[in-house]
């Protein structure tokens, strides 16, 4: 389980679901890559707060589905998350030393161990989406579909070079950098949870978790600044020691605060759009405005 309690209420159910799932994966046996799975799993299973997993299975439940039925692909996002913040992490890119309340995968492994780390969680992601989840194959493509793209260039990878290449001159950049390197992953995440649970029609989803994406990275923004080392189990004043282009840095504090409670009001307006119980993805995205790790 994650270190500490959320600060806001949160899906427990879901969250174990995810939990449980994880632990139980197999990411290969062989005794001669023994130390690589060890490295994965050091920091897959570190406890972070499995918020895209976690969204997965909430909408899937919105639509009256059996949240277990998404688990391969839920799981899939975390193994890409994670493996995303272990190469965010490395001396070439944002150099951090603490993750997830432990040392960073490099100073645990060394650097070659932990690139590999990575690449393997990646490519472990696919096999198990393609692998084991179930439904129509068609629906099962377009989850596979939306999470690569989710992940390249127009999407995680493409928004972390934005970030080390400083691309972020006008606001406009800024946003643009934020939404691919966080936001399609959360993106990913609802709509996976909703074209695999039968939705025809992924736009409205898609709408809510464009918003609650561009909230989850001013939220990080704000948390680098005024954090506490501690309770994020990261170390903070980071992004302002490498003079990284941040919703603090480009709008200050307060800037930021006003922009992350708008983002906020409209994930809510959106949600109040998409059909079915939608208590649980009311609950995260709260819990994503508040959280304070
Ligand atoms: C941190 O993600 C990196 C960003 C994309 C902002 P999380 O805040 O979801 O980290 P964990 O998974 O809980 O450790
Ligand atoms: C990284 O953003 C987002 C990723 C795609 C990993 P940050 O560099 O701000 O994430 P943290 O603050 O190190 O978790
Ligand atoms: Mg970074
Ligand atoms: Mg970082
Ligand atoms: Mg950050």
């Amino acid at each position: 389980m994650p270190h500490g309690q959320p600060d806001a209420p949160y899906p427990a159910d879901l969250l174990k679901l995810v939990e449980d799932y994880l632990v139980a994966l197999d990411l290969g046996a062989d005794r001669r890559a023994a130390r690589l799975v060890e490295a994965m799993r050091y920091s897959l299973l570190a406890g972070g707060k499995r918020i895209r997993p976690v969204l997965t299975l909430a909408t899937a439940r919105s639509r009256g589905a059996d949240p277990a039925a998404a688990l391969p692909a839920a799981a899939a996002l975390e193994l890409i998350h994670t493996y995303s913040l272990i190469h965010d992490d490395l001396p070439a890119i944002d150099d951090d030393t603490l993750r997830r309340g432990r040392p960073t995968c490099h100073v645990t492994f060394g650097e070659d161990i932990a690139i590999l780390a990575g690449d393997g969680l990646f490519a472990e992601a696919f096999n198990l989406l393609l692998g084991r989840q179930q439904g129509k194959p068609k629906v099962v493509l377009r989850a596979a579909a939306e999470i690569a793209a989710a992940t390249g260039v127009q999407g995680m990878v493409g928004g972390q070079y934005m970030d080390v290449a400083g691309e972020a001159a006008a606001d406009d950049d800024l946003r643009t950098l934020h939404v691919l390197k966080t936001g399609r992953l959360i993106e990913a995440a609802v709509v996976c949870g909703a074209v695999l649970s039968g939705a025809a029609n992924a736009a409205p989803y898609r709408a809510f978790a464009a918003e609650v994406g561009l909230l989850f990275q001013i939220v990080d923004d704000i948390l680098d600044e005024a954090g506490e080392e501690g309770e994020l189990g990261k170390s903070v004043g980071k992004d302002r020691a490498q003079n990284k282009v941040t919703y603090v840095s480009r709008f200050g504090m307060d800037g930021a605060e006003r922009l992350a409670a708008e983002a906020a009001e409209r994930a809510l307006e959106r949600l109040a759009a998409l059909p079915g119980d939608t208590s649980d993805l009311a609950c995260l995205t709260a819990y994503i405005r508040r959280r304070r790790r």
